[in-house]
C-alpha cells in the first residue's frame, strides 16, 4: 500500500478517457489499495484512477456514512433521475469549490473487486459522488460544468471534504 501523487488541475491526462480493466489482477488490486490510501490521506470522499495517473476504469469512493468504501470498476450507469444542485469540490482542483448539477438519483452496475457485477442505488451525497467519478472516467471534470458564478476559492488551512 502506498499514496499515490494526485494529477492536479492542467494536467492533460484529466480530460482523457479511462479503458475499461480487462482483468481484476495483483496490479489492479495494489492500485485499488493505493487509491483508497491516497483518498483517506487526501481526506477525499472519492477518487478516479486517472487522478493517480492510471486510465482505467477503477473508482473509490468513501462518503463515511459506514456504507463503504465502494469499490467500482467499470462502472455503468443504468438510471439517472432528478437533479440536486450541491456543493462540490475535487481532489485534483485543491481549494476549489462550486455548485454543481447533479442526478437525484443514479443506479449503476459495476465490477467489484472480486470480478462480482454489483448494482448500487444511490441518492443525495453517494449520487453526487458516483456521478463526479465517472465523470472523471470520461474525461470530464467538474469545474468544467459548475452553476455560473459559484466557483469558490477556500483557505487550505480549513478542513474540507473534496
Ligand atoms: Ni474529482
Amino acid at each position: 500500500m502506498a499514496i499515490r501523487k494526485i494529477r492536479e488541475e492542467g494536467d492533460e491526462i484529466l480530460k482523457k478517457k479511462s479503458r475499461p480493466v480487462e482483468e481484476i489482477n495483483d496490479k489492479i488490486q495494489e492500485l485499488i489499495d493505493d487509491m483508497l490510501d491516497t483518498m483517506y490521506k487526501a481526506n477525499g470522499v472519492g477518487l478516479a484512477a486517472v487522478q493517480v495517473g492510471v486510465l482505467k476504469q477503477v473508482i473509490v469512493i468513501d462518503i463515511e456514512d459506514g456504507s463503504g468504501p465502494y469499490i467500482l470498476i467499470n462502472p455503468k450507469i443504468l438510471k439517472q433521475k432528478g437533479e440536486q444542485e450541491v456543493e462540490e469540490g475535487c481532489l485534483s482542483f485543491p481549494n476549489k469549490f462550486a455548485k454543481v448539477i447533479r442526478p437525484a438519483e443514479i443506479t449503476i452496475e459495476a465490477l467489484n473487486r472480486e470480478g462480482k457485477t454489483h448494482k448500487i442505488k444511490a441518492k443525495e451525497l453517494l449520487a453526487q459522488a458516483i456521478s463526479h467519478e465517472i465523470d472523471h472516467l470520461n474525461g470530464e471534470v467538474f469545474i468544467d460544468k459548475i452553476v455560473p458564478g459559484t466557483l469558490e476559492y477556500v483557505d487550505p488551512n480549513k478542513n474540507n471534504k473534496q
